[in-house]
């Protein structure tokens, strides 16, 4: 008799899906209620004194990130799009300036661009680690280049130092999105220190959580200065703190709170931990997804650490024999948290395809002569298409409190569909021909 599947009508893996990521723990608890007593929820305060740097908990942050990552500054942020947006905004381009990205990351590490008027300009990304492909920034930079966004995906890095030699030689700023790979290394650098602005994340999702929340880290006391004023009301304070360019300075809310920054404190003492949790689990899957013919695990560069953000694995449709998309819905319906491709490629998005992000008038797209129609077309990325169309399954299948017994029926169950092929399929095209749905 052939194996139960959830598909079918069986009993799923999971019947409430798999269990939420959530390491808060009993001295995260105890960091916010001791802030809570305090009553200092906020240390901020927009004005050129001392408390313009935030309170205790965030300033503690930012030493700690400072010592860890061995860098001058360390700035604490709302969240990561918010650090972005500041780390942009400190390379102070002007209207029309273009940034480089990758187009397959989350929609913020190029929304950030346009923010401060920039035009992201997206690189294709490499095949085996879906990172921005160094090979392509040099057909793309032009005199209006200005800065270069890398993201390290999926808690890989990407080509960091190629990336870094290049910029240098080209006069770019490099801003590293670590969102994702906190504590990966690159040949023996942190992930984040080998830019000029390293940016960090710490929201609901991430492997360092408190809620929201995001630090930019540098070495550059200018790109600092610039990314402090921008966090909180800068053009109230830029002038009495004695800034040469106080003229070019604005600034938002996009302060930490207290409470966020104790949670991170104490998450980050925790993250060799929680990292090792995830890697012990991702390494435990990639031994064992060997045996499941037509899917293969994520690659690790020679001389990097993964720290297994996702678990990004390979499809290969022509030894599974059913479509991607099938195959993820009979994984989804046990349970797992997997989905097919990672996200729409950028390119693709309506502010790309219409080039207007502010305005009626196509700003910040009017303000470049460049002719775009080549920049947002997806067959300039062929390698972005194949991996999100066909190849890619992202399987957030490796944080704690998952346990290696749910690797092993991760993979089991990977075997009973490929066993079960040809019902699979045929049960996908009788729901497909009721329902329109095509595979
Ligand atoms: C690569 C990347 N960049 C930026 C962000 C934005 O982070 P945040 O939610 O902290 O603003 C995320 C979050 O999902 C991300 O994954």
């Amino acid at each position: 008799m052939l194996p139960k599947l959830a598909i079918f009508g069986n009993k799923p893996r999971f019947p409430i899906g798999q269990p939420q990521y959530n390491t808060i723990g009993g001295a995260e608890k105890l960091a916010v209620s001791k802030v809570l007593a305090d009553g200092e929820l906020s240390g901020f305060v927009a004005s050129a004194s001392e408390n313009f740097w935030g309170g205790k908990n965030v300033r503690a942050l930012e030493d700690r990130f400072k010592a860890r990552y061995n860098c001058a500054y360390a700035l604490s942020f709302n969240s990561a799009t918010s650090a972005l947006h500041a780390a942009l905004w400190a390379v102070c381009l002007d209207p029309g300036d273009e940034v480089i990205v990758p187009p397959y990351t989350m929609s913020a590490s190029a929304t950030t661009a346009l923010m401060v008027g920039a035009v992201p300009i997206f690189a294709d990304i490499e095949d085996e680690y879906f990172c921005l492909n160094h090979e392509k920034l040099d057909a793309l930079v032009t005199e209006r280049t200005r800065a270069v966004v890398v993201v390290n995906l999926f808690g890989h890095t990407a080509e960091l130092q190629a990336i870094k030699t290049y910029c240098d030689s080209k006069s770019l700023i490099m801003i590293e999105d670590n969102s994702q790979a906190p504590d990966a290394t690159s040949r023996g650098l942190y992930a984040g220190t080998v830019g000029h602005v390293g940016v960090f994340s710490f929201n609901r999702h991430k492997t360092i959580q408190a809620g929201e929340g995001g630090v930019a880290i540098t070495k550059n006391a200018d790109l600092s200065d610039r990314m402090a004023f921008l966090r909180n009301h800068g053009e109230a304070v830029a002038e009495t703190f004695g800034f040469s360019s106080a003229a070019n300075t604005g600034g938002l809310n996009l302060r930490m709170t207290e409470m966020e920054a104790a949670v991170a404190l104490v998450q980050l003492d925790r993250l060799v931990d929680l990292n090792q949790q995830r890697i012990d689990l991702a390494e435990y899957l990639s031994e064992r997804i060997e045996n499941v013919p037509g899917l293969s695990g994520p690659k690790v560069r020679d001389d990097c650490k993964h720290v297994y953000y996702v678990y990004a694995m390979k499809f290969d449709v022509n030894v599974v024999g059913i479509p991607r998309d099938m195959f993820v819905e009979c994984l989804a319906a046990e349970g797992y948290r997997v989905r097919a491709g990672y996200v729409e490629p950028l390119y693709r998005n309506q502010v790309y395809q219409k080039r207007i992000f502010m305005g009626s008038k196509g700003f910040p797209f009017s303000e470049n002569s460049r002719d775009y129609d080549d920049c947002y077309s997806p067959d300039g990325f062929p390698v972005c298409e194949r991996v999100q169309n066909s190849e890619l399954i992202i399987g957030d299948i490796v944080y704690p409190p998952l346990i290696s017994a749910d690797i092993d029926h991760f993979i089991e169950d990977c075997c009973k569909i490929l066993d079960q092929a040809d019902k699979v399929r045929s049960h996908f095209m009788a729901h497909a021909r009721q329902s329109h749905v095509s595979y």
